[in-house]
């Protein structure tokens, strides 16, 4: 019998080229597996054009809802951003495609999966350690990585043995999107201190470009999560493509990233992340008010520990589930609206408000109404001040010394001694 595979296909050049060389190289039954994150193509075309080269099942599927679900959004409750700029689209993406991988190897009784990643970046090591933790008995082909051909020579292998590869015009970049974000990478990029062109972006209007009207947007959370859109139940799939329609016009989320992918070197990349830029901003506002000072320090110090695990392909480990815990846990008061006003690039919130909210007017005002008891400040100051005052008494000002002088502030030694 002959074994199966089930390769992630995109429609391609690469996935293409892979479906043919799995068999001629490898003797295997390729089951091609497209699955939709929110990266409009024509499904059918790449459906149909994986069965014309030769793949014995072509399979679509839908994994929008489960990616903004289980990966988006938690992936914005806890604040995960890698190096300051990047929101991690394309890194949340893969372990739910490995796990698509996985589940429809089961259904068809497959003994591999396959990826059309190279050797050089982040994605063959999330999709390999996502795929090793979740079935560690399939076999794990990744094509482009073992025969790296270029391009051209992909081309050419494709046209000896009449491959129908689809004819494209070469990119002068490589790009990959989902519903979280777009990034760019390649051609002119690579020089640093190249500026990205205007052609790079497609999501997003220059700032020059960008209405001079700013926009409004009230979005509601319930729990940690984006659940309204301006006072309408939204759910988060046509949340975050609306969204992202809307703060894209007024150039929200570009950024310009050398990054440092974990296979070791610093790469240059573009990303256009609109609508996820718009609710870290909102969410973050809404944190604000619902969370205590030693909550919003917690959870702001393990921001970075889980946007690395996630960049690192460490998805599907149980140091995840334990963070993902925790932050899940913070989340419960997590309800409210922020209002988000979109504008030249900028989302900000201007507004917020709460059901939970541990703001007290009574207590902040200046005004009249006031709350807050004066009195207990002065008690309260003279316990926080008494180690301060003690040790200035016996140690500091003893001998009638004058540490505290302008300028630079120099250690003193003990001179009593
Ligand atoms: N550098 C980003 C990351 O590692 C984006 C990668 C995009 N992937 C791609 N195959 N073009 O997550």
């Amino acid at each position: 019998m002959t074994r199966k595979v089930v390769l992630a296909y995109s429609g391609g050049l690469d996935t293409s080229v892979a479906i043919r060389w799995l068999q001629e190289e490898r003797g295997y039954e390729v089951v091609a597996l497209t699955i939709d994150l929110g990266n409009e193509k024509d499904l059918r075309t790449v459906e149909s054009r994986a069965m014309e080269i030769g793949a014995v099942k072509a399979i679509v599927r839908d994994g929008k809802q489960p990616f903004i679900d289980y990966f988006a959004f938690p992936a914005l409750m806890a604040g995960a951003v890698y190096e300051g700029q990047y929101l991690l689209a394309t890194a949340i993406g893969r372990p739910l495609i490995a796990k698509m991988l996985v589940d429809v190897a089961r259904e068809e009784g497959a003994t591999a999966i396959a990826h059309g990643c190279t050797g050089k970046g982040n994605d063959q090591v999330r999709f390999d350690v996502s795929t090793q933790a979740l079935a560690p008995d399939l076999e794990i082909v990744a094509p482009v990585r073992e025969h790296r051909m270029s391009r051209d020579e992909q081309i050419e292998w494709a046209a000896e043995r009449g491959v129908p590869v689809p004819a494209t015009k070469e990119s002068p970049y490589s790009t990959d999107e989902n519903l979280w974000g777009r990034s760019i990478e390649a051609g002119v990029l690579e020089d640093p201190w190249a500026a990205p062109p205007e052609d790079v972006y497609a999501w997003t209007r220059s700032v020059a470009d960008a209405p001079d009207a700013p926009r409004e947007v009230e979005i509601g959370f319930e729990h940690g999560r984006p659940a309204t859109l301006d006072g309408h139940e939204m759910d988060g799939v046509t949340l975050v493509q609306t969204l992202n329609q809307w703060a894209g016009e007024h150039g929200i989320g570009r950024t310009d990233l050398v990054e440092d992918r974990l296979i070791g070197i610093k790469s240059r990349e573009i990303y256009e992340a609109p609508a996820a830029w718009t609710l870290h901003a909102a969410h973050e506002a809404l944190e604000q008010l619902t969370l205590s000072k030693p909550q919003l320090r917690t959870k702001n110090s393990l921001r970075q520990e889980y946007a690395d695990l996630i960049y690192n392909g460490l998805w599907f480990t149980a140091h995840h589930q334990d963070l993902a815990a925790y932050v899940q846990s913070t989340q419960r008061h997590v309800t409210g609206t922020v209002r988000m006003r979109l504008h030249k690039g900028q989302a900000v919130a201007v507004g917020k408000k709460s059901p939970r909210s541990l703001y007290s007017y009574q207590l902040a005002t200046y005004d009249r109404g006031d709350q807050y008891d004066h009195n207990s400040a002065l008690g309260f100051i003279k316990i926080w001040g008494l180690p301060v005052q003690q040790q200035a008494r016996s140690q500091l000002l003893a001998d009638g010394e004058q540490p505290f002088q302008l300028g630079t502030p120099e250690p003193q030694g003990d001179k009593g001694a």
